[in-house]
């Protein structure tokens, strides 16, 4: 099927639905509170830039703005075409999804299903010279169940005079009553033209020429189907590189703008992201962006870097409702003899101006609230360690904001609701705009110290409130003073030692060595080549964990298939000991997956003294990352444990079936015996 196909060349019908558009328009000013007004007088936009709605058969909607023309299935509402500067579509003819929104889910125990989230019923909810938006829509009944994700959908598309993309937005709801269900994933999807874009942008530094879906089809598979290495590409300039769509992940809150390059005609395709406010999991929450294809993304919500305790879940009838986007997916364009770099620099400043008009004015959903619709809170958050600092300290660039109800840090499993981060400055003072009415709690958290704050205050936005909390002061856990500490608690562990990639195993954008080695193919495997027979073992004093603490707390490659658990030491030197004191042992993992981690003090063959039982499935080792979920652990190390001069702690991961599981540390301290 070749829905995309050029209009001119099927001979265009324009059928003006100007009536049924009139007699929408009622409807809706009866139901939405934030109605446009349709007429703007005074306004004179010139006819070759009027927005125009077109119906060119009963299957097919097309709106045109004189810049881009945009083709939509009806009622499904899939973008099936998008004609810009010379490209009869923008979007792969070859292939028939190629503009779509979809979700993975499933009843409890059952199948994983995807559902396109096709329209049965189209409809114009906003139609002028300035502006056009849709929707199609789709209604659940009892008997879709098991065939249909069990939401009412409302996928919206607008597109104005004079701006050369598509805002697209969803609105998903469940009612009362409504079976159980999990949504693992829920995004919009682009297949670009692959005849034309051919090279990826996603940030200042990670941009690059991209294989073809064909190069990796002929390419070789390794540990796992999304990873391939080019052994005989058609571009010869692939030759022997590792491509991986998880080596393009990006953390939600660096996630703005990202897409492709097409150099001839010298056209750009990007996806915007004015907000995070829909998003799931809190500001570093990891997600897919673009990847071969060419295939561009906006991941609403997934489980990524995370696992099932993302997962949406829903039981007992739970109602739900949510406004995912708008997202914006703008094209751009330069004189041929202008570098195509030009369109990179357009998208940033683009996004930059999105960013600033959210929330947007234009529209036309009372499920989106306008500007005067939300609430504003502020503060001041400081730190409080009275074994680093006598006085309160400056929440420097802490990471502060509202989302659900929950306990300190359930932020970042909390995958229902909307969540407002902002970065308090160096004084500690925050400021978050633009709240949707609502109640939440207020999280804090940040890089040089440990755990989670929530004030303990519920948060009550309502509309044009403008909340002071003032003060707000942050106790991280502590008991005595500092005697060692292994890394700096950033929630990463980018800090530590990040081996080189095997030489046959490269993607040439991340070799430079400042440059986010972390997402090379296969550093896991470095492990064993590094310490082939013995574990790692640190020297306080001695060892540097730059250099001398690898990344990730891995499995043990023996060959043949065959992994061994690992057992790592931290060797310290104590001038004195407390026998009868209580030793605290804080160790902040930044990922786990799959794994198990067992602490012991000074005798591998005792027992535990800890375990962290089976945690995580976050897969930050396979997916190239420096971390996945955050866990902060305190653990009472007896006195008579210890010893005077030298004492070993050992940390043993005991799960072995394979290269994946493991954890990667963030921060490590041991505190003595409070002072008394
Ligand atoms: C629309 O705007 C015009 C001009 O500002 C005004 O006269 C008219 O009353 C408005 N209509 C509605 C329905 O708000
Ligand atoms: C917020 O909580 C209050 C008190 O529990 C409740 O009355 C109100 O309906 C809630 N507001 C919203 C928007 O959920
Ligand atoms: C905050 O709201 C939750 C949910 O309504 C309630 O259980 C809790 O007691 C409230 N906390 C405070 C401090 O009011
Ligand atoms: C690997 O496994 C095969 C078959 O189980 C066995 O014959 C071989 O000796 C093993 N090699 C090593 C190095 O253990």
């Amino acid at each position: 099927m070749k829905v995309g196909a050029p209009e001119n060349k099927l001979g265009r019908v324009i059928v003006q639905v100007l009536l049924l558009h009139l007699l929408l328009q009622s409807v809706h000013s009866q139901k939405s509170q934030n109605k446009l007004n349709i007429t703007k007088p005074g306004q004179n936009i010139p006819a070759a830039l009027r927005v125009q709605l077109s119906r060119v058969s009963h299957d097919k909607v097309v709106v045109d703005n004189g810049i881009i023309q945009v083709t939509f299935s009806s009622p499904q509402g899939l973008i099936t075409g998008i004609k810009y500067k010379g490209i009869d579509n923008v979007l792969d003819d070859e292939i028939d999804d190629r503009g779509y929104w979809d979700v993975a889910w499933y009843e409890p125990e059952k199948k994983l299903e995807i559902d396109k989230l096709e329209g049965t019923k189209f409809e114009i909810i906003t139609q002028n010279e300035e502006q056009v938006e849709i929707s199609f829509t789709r209604t659940w009944t009892l008997s879709k169940r098991g065939s249909l994700v069990p939401l009412n959908v409302d996928k919206r598309y607008i597109i104005r005079s004079g701006v050369s993309g598509i805002y697209m937005y969803g609105i998903l709801e469940r009612l009362e009553g409504w079976p159980d269900v999990d949504m693992d994933q829920i995004r919009i999807v682009f297949k670009l033209n692959p005849k034309k874009f051919d090279f990826m942008a996603i940030s200042d530094d990670r941009q690059r020429s991209m294989p073809s879906m064909a190069d990796r089809d002929n390419a070789k598979q390794l540990a796992y189907k999304e990873a391939v290495l080019f052994t005989n590409p058609e571009n010869p300039m692939f030759k022997g590189e590792v491509d991986d769509k998880y080596m393009y992940s990006m953390e939600d809150k660096d996630n703005n703008v990202h897409g492709w390059i097409s150099s001839n005609p010298p056209v750009g395709f990007w996806m915007i992201t004015p907000s995070d406010e829909f998003r799931l999991g809190g500001p570093v929450k990891q997600d897919l962006t673009s990847h071969a294809g060419p295939i561009t993304l906006s991941m609403f919500t997934s489980t990524h870097y995370a696992g099932k305790e993302m997962r949406m879940d829903y039981r007992n009838g739970e109602p739900w409702k949510k406004v995912f986007g708008p997202v914006f997916a703008y094209l751009n364009s330069v004189s041929p003899k202008d570098s195509t770099l030009r369109l990179w620099r357009d998208a940033k400043r683009k996004m930059a101006s999105e960013v600033k008009s959210w929330p947007y004015d234009f529209v036309n959903s009372e499920d989106y609230p306008l500007s005067h619709q939300r609430g504003t809170i502020q503060g001041q958050f400081f730190v409080k360690d009275s074994y680093m600092s006598r006085l309160n300290i400056y929440g420097k660039f802490a990471f502060v904001g509202l989302a659900p109800f929950g306990e300190a840090g359930s932020w970042q499993t909390e995958s229902k609701g909307y969540q407002f981060w902002t970065r308090a400055d160096r004084k500690g003072r925050f400021i978050i705009e633009n709240v949707r009415e609502g109640n939440y709690s207020l999280y804090a958290w940040g890089f040089g110290f440990i755990g989670d704050y929530k004030y303990e205050q519920n948060i009550t936005i309502t509309p044009g409130s403008i909340m002071n909390v003032g003060p707000i002061v942050y106790e991280p856990p502590r008991k005595g003073p500092t005697l060692w500490e292994i890394g700096v608690p950033d929630r990463t562990a980018g800090e530590f030692y990040i081996p080189d990639p095997y030489p046959t195993l490269m993607n040439k954008l991340y070799v430079n060595p400042l440059q986010d080695r972390f997402r090379q193919y296969g550093l896991w495997d470095r492990y064993a080549d590094l310490y082939p027979e013995n574990d790692l073992v640190y020297t306080i004093g001695v060892s540097d964990y730059r250099r001398d603490w690898f990344f990730a707390h891995v499995t043990r490659n023996v060959g043949n298939n065959t992994y061994q658990p690992t057992t790592w030491q931290i060797i310290f030197n104590l001038k004195n000991v407390n026998q009868i004191g209580v030793y605290t042992l804080r160790i902040a993992l930044a990922s786990a997956a799959d794994s198990e981690l067992q602490i012991r003090i000074n005798d591998p063959k005792s027992d535990h003294i800890f375990t962290t039982g089976l945690i995580g499935k976050d897969n930050a080792i396979a997916r190239h990352g420096i971390h996945g979920l955050y866990r902060l652990y305190s653990i009472d190390v007896a006195g008579n444990l210890l010893s005077v001069g030298d004492n070993t702690i050992y940390l043993t991961q005991t799960r072995s079936i394979g290269p994946f599981q493991g954890v990667m540390y963030d921060y490590i301290r041991l505190e003595s015996p409070p002072r008394t």
